[in-house]
């Protein structure tokens, strides 16, 4: 099977660059900057490289250095923002800081010569077929540009700021882009990336979920045999389909699937996941009711860093002692359903350079460190993006229900109620979050399609804040409640979702109306970036 390569300098969407040229029916592999070259391409499946940004710069000893072979190799490569100063400044050009850094939507003019004079032949006309009109608007994130282009290079391209945007080489196939055609604000960005993909690199068809679920079977089975796994469910999509995975590859009797009730989860939650994973044909169902351990935890504490390490660590010392008490022998499995998304977020990216912007607890801890280096961690969805996961489920029967459900941060409803969090606060929160999402399943946009099927991601949170209201000619000191409702690809990015008024006004009145304690709700207007989806 065809595959691009992609190097990964710690970019927020490198992933998206993958996910991007897979939605195209194309398989992409996400590797270190630095990774050794040969031992990706010696089973000659790659037929491209694309090199990610980064947040470091290439002059500093931050920035990764890639193989010298992806020079040498004859592999057609695309740069992108670090990745075309990369190979820039590998190349003998210049790099250097921009007076002001360029971020978000930024003109870009095309300045292309006659067809027939286009750089690199046949490669070259199908990569410039993608820039067939004088100026578009690209997205851009960087605080350095070319100062001198590389030997060899041309510029075809140029940013509203006059630095360079577009380059090739002139005799060879690489091609390098200062913005981020992945992101899906870039104009002309799919075009490009496919150009690339299939003028460029000549890739066939050949990634489909069909194919993929095959594979994992059978490396399940390989790699497990007879031995028990465990699999930590927290009831959202991923874990549920990663438990339907393992319920229909091994014997049911060998699946362990543990779920803490740690009071920070949604209305019903516990209920939900029970049924649902019986109904996939689990047998050893562990639910540990943890909720007084989590609120006590919790006491007093209102940084949400502090929070999520409270929570973390909490949760890895439930899973030990329970662990202990479920006796399984060493030989066990220990699998979660962690996705690309979640390693990139917690900056435990393929290239490790990604910032640290929020810590997921799921991602590591000592008990999943020593699995791993033991080789016994399973992570079958690692290499997928949440709306292929939601694919496979879909593949593998998993309810609709949960194949449709919004993502849910494992930390729960801690992050969702900022300051202190106590159980009459979360219980007011489930309430009003449930009516809220219950409200977006039972109202349809203009195409028939549910506002929950419609939005990413939605949820309601209880702010640290009362306010003044009057219920019955009585004076209401009520809390303020956030609804936040966005759309997105995958979570990297986001967009606030443009209700319709009417919607927006019913809601907050039905919520007010039924949770006596909220005597104000209001819409949370703010994109990712510079907002993050969740608010802690
Ligand atoms: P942010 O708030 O970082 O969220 O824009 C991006 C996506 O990740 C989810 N999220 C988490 N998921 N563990 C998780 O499994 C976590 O600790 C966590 N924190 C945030 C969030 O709901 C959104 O979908």
């Amino acid at each position: 099977m065809d595959k691009i390569l992609i190097l990964d300098f710690g970019s927020q969407t490198t992933q998206l660059i993958g996910r991007r040229i897979r939605d195209m029916g194309v398989y992409t592999e996400i590797i270190p900057g630095d990774s050794d070259l040969a031992a990706h391409i010696g089973d000659g499946a790659a037929r491209g490289i694309i090199l990610s940004g980064s947040p470091e710069s290439v002059y500093t000893s931050e920035g990764a250095v890639p193989d010298r072979k992806i020079y040498e190799c004859g592999l057609p490569l695309l740069g992108i923002c670090y990745g075309l100063q990369r190979m820039t400044f590998d190349n003998g050009g210049l790099v250097e800081p921009l007076p002001e850094r360029e971020y978000g939507a930024k003109e870009v003019k095309i300045n292309l010569p006659p067809a027939d004079k286009i750089p690199g032949g046949e490669r070259g006309a199908a990569f410039f077929e993608a820039f067939n009109e004088k100026k578009f608007t690209a997205w851009m994130s960087h605080g350095d540009t070319l100062t001198k282009l590389a030997p060899g290079f041309k510029q075809y391209g140029t940013s509203v700021t006059g630095f360079p945007a577009v380059v090739a080489h002139e005799t060879k196939p690489w091609f390098g882009l200062q913005f981020h055609p992945e992101v899906t604000h870039c104009e002309r960005g799919f075009e490009i990336l496919s150009a690339f993909t299939f003028g460029v690199c000549g890739c066939k068809k050949g990634w489909s979920m069909e194919q993929y679920i095959e594979e994992v079977r059978a490396s399940l089975q390989r790699r497990v045999g007879k031995n028990p796994v465990l699999l930590l469910i927290s009831g959202g999509v991923d874990s549920t389909v990663a438990g339907a995975l393992l319920l229909k590859t091994l014997d049911a009797d060998q699946v362990h699937l543990m779920y803490m009730d740690t009071g920070l989860m949604r209305k019903d939650e516990t209920k939900i996941v029970t049924t649902n994973l019986e109904k996939l044909g689990g047998k050893h169902l562990h639910i540990i009711h943890c909720e007084d351990e989590f609120l006590d935890a919790l006491k007093g504490l209102t940084e949400p860093e502090t929070k999520r390490k409270v929570i973390g660590d909490l949760f890895i010392t439930i899973q030990e002692r329970e662990l202990k008490r479920l006796g399984l022998p060493e030989s066990y499995f220990l699998a979660q359903g962690t996705l690309y998304t979640d390693l990139i977020e917690s900056g435990k990216g393929v290239g490790k350079k990604a910032h640290v912007i929020k810590s997921h607890h799921n991602v590591g801890s000592p008990l999943v460190d020593a699995k791993r280096k033991a080789g016994r961690i399973i992570e079958p969805l690692e290499k997928l993006y949440k709306d292929e996961v939601r694919a496979l489920g879909r593949l593998l029967h998993v309810d609709e229900d949960v194949v449709r459900r919004h993502p849910f941060p494992g930390p729960g409803l801690a992050v969702r109620i900022p300051g202190v969090v106590t159980k009459e606060k979360c219980d007011i929160l489930r309430e009003a979050d449930f009516i809220f999402i219950d409200e977006l399943k039972k109202r349809f946009n203009d195409k028939g399609q549910s506002l929950y099927d419609e939005i990413w991601q939605a949820f309601a949170v209880l702010l640290p804040i009362r306010s003044v209201g009057v219920a019955g000619d009585v004076r209401k000191y009520g809390w303020v409640l956030a609804l936040r409702a966005i759309t997105s690809a995958d979570g990297m990015t986001a967009d606030v979702y443009p209700f319709n008024t009417k919607d927006l006004l019913e809601i907050s009145t039905l919520i007010t109306n039924s949770v006596k304690d909220i005597g104000r709700v209001t819409y949370d207007i703010s994109s990712k970036p510079p907002a993050t989806i969740e608010w802690e």
